[in-house]
């Protein structure tokens, strides 16, 4: 088990540039957002900078730290379009060592308008690489969606985190995503790796949600972080407040799960310091992912760049 106490936390020589974390599943109401926003404040406490990105036009991970996306100046949607604007869209200290490149509703254009544009997939890259010296890591909140403004997340990052509920159909669409990932890879970011996949909202009363990380478990293997985070009304209550759960309700098992993820990632990346990881699923799922599915290929803006199969 990973206390939230264990580990040492930073290594004293830090990276040249920050870790960067994309949170990342086209499943709606998974815990991408909460995983975020809570991951990002429990790096922050360990003491490393973290900066949070908010790459959803919902801008619900703006809202959970308490600002009012409506009396924004810039927000990341300045930064895709003209990458010098990040430093004025940067909002410091929203809570201990983290700050914060708030989203907006704007970026709902951005999904339309990055289409046709230059270099289209590496906007947040670009932007993020005039900051990130100043973090340890970035941790990239993405919307619902395998659209362009996914794709930027998962170009600019170094791996991704799939927040998976404990729930039925937990899996849905999850071949889909695996696949976006891999042509990422090949195409457009070799670099990627999978930081782990996380199971959310799990009631531990229920068999269901036991079946569930079973199955989960079974597919995923070792990657599958031994963190699980609890279903709980105090981590719901918490962007209401607009405070990270720690500085809402500390005690709680949701505040003591989020700080034990935290501390497995880093335990997790000691032993594993480099090195693109393939995703391995075991293909032993019960469910029939293939049936629905199969036929899906991501409908991506994925440019046919060389090396992209097919
Ligand atoms: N562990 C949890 N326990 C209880 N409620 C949770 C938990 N995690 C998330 N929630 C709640 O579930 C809902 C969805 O969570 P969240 O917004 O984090 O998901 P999401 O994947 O970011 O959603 P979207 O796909 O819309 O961006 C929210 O109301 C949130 O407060
Ligand atoms: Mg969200």
């Amino acid at each position: 088990m990973f206390s939230p106490e264990s580990g040492t936390g930073f290594s004293a020589a830090a990276p040249a540039r920050a870790r960067r974390i994309a949170v990342c599943n086209q499943k709606g109401g998974v815990g991408k957002t909460t995983t975020s926003v809570n991951l990002a404040a429990a790096l922050a406490r360990r003491g490393g900078r973290v900066l949070l990105v908010d790459l959803d036009p919902q801008a619900h991970a703006t809202l959970g730290l308490g600002v009012d996306r409506t009396k924004l100046g810039a927000s990341v949607y300045e930064a895709l379009n003209e990458a010098q604007r990040v430093e004025e869209a940067l909002l410091r200290d929203r809570a201990e060592n983290l700050d914060l490149l708030p989203g907006a509703i704007d970026l709902a254009a951005a999904e339309v308008e990055l289409v046709d544009a230059e270099d289209r997939e590496n906007r947040l890259g670009r932007a993020l690489g005039l900051v990130d010296r100043e973090y340890r890591f970035v941790v990239i909140d993405c919307a619902p969606s395998l659209g362009i403004l996914t794709l930027n997340g998962l170009v600019a990052a170094d791996s991704v985190l799939v927040p998976v509920q404990a729930e039925y159909y937990a899996l849905e669409g999850i071949s889909r995503l695996l696949e976006t990932i891999n042509r990422v890879r090949r195409a457009l970011n070799p670099r990627l790796e999978v930081e782990g996949v996380l199971l959310t909202m799990y009631s531990t009363r229920l068999t269901l949600a036991r079946q569930v990380a079973e199955e989960v478990r079974g597919f995923f293997g070792e990657q599958v972080f031994e963190t699980v985070i609890p279903r709980s009304v105090r981590l719901a209550e918490a962007p209401s407040f607009g405070r990270p759960i720690f500085e809402y309700d500390g005690q709680s098992a949701g505040a003591q799960a989020y700080a034990a993820l935290a501390a497995e990632l880093l335990a997790r990346r000691r032993m594993r310091p480099d090195g693109t990881q393939e995703i391995r699923t075991t293909g032993t799922r019960s469910g029939g992912e293939g049936a629905g599915e199969q036929e899906h290929s991501p409908r991506l803006s994925v440019p046919a760049t060389e090396g992209e199969e097919g």
